[in-house]
């Protein structure tokens, strides 16, 4: 009996840990302060309005974007480089 219901406490004990992990990772709540940077993924581009909310999607999406600046994207990709606009 007693060691029924420690198992049964363990299981309910992981289950809410589990979730709330999740919880502060991917339902992160990011500042809404606008410091935006450029970010990368293979052929993609993206400005990100902050590095939180870059590092939500990362985390929560598998992605992996990578920063290339630190202000908005104004740079284009072709044939794979990375060019600054004019
Ligand atoms: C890109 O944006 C940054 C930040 O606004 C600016 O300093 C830089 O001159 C821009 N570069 C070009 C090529 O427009």
């Amino acid at each position: 009996m007693v060691i029924a219901s420690l198992g049964f406490l363990v299981i309910t004990l992981s289950a809410l840990i589990t979730s709330s992990n999740a919880d502060t990772e991917c339902s992160s709540i990011c500042p809404d302060i606008y410091q935006p940077l450029c970010a990368v993924m293979g052929n993609n581009m993206q400005t990100f309005g902050n590095s939180c909310v870059l590092g939500v999607r990362n985390k929560c999406s598998g992605e992996n974007w990578v920063v290339i600046s630190n202000y908005a994207c104004n740079f284009s990709i072709v044939n794979g480089r990375i060019i600054k606009k004019n």
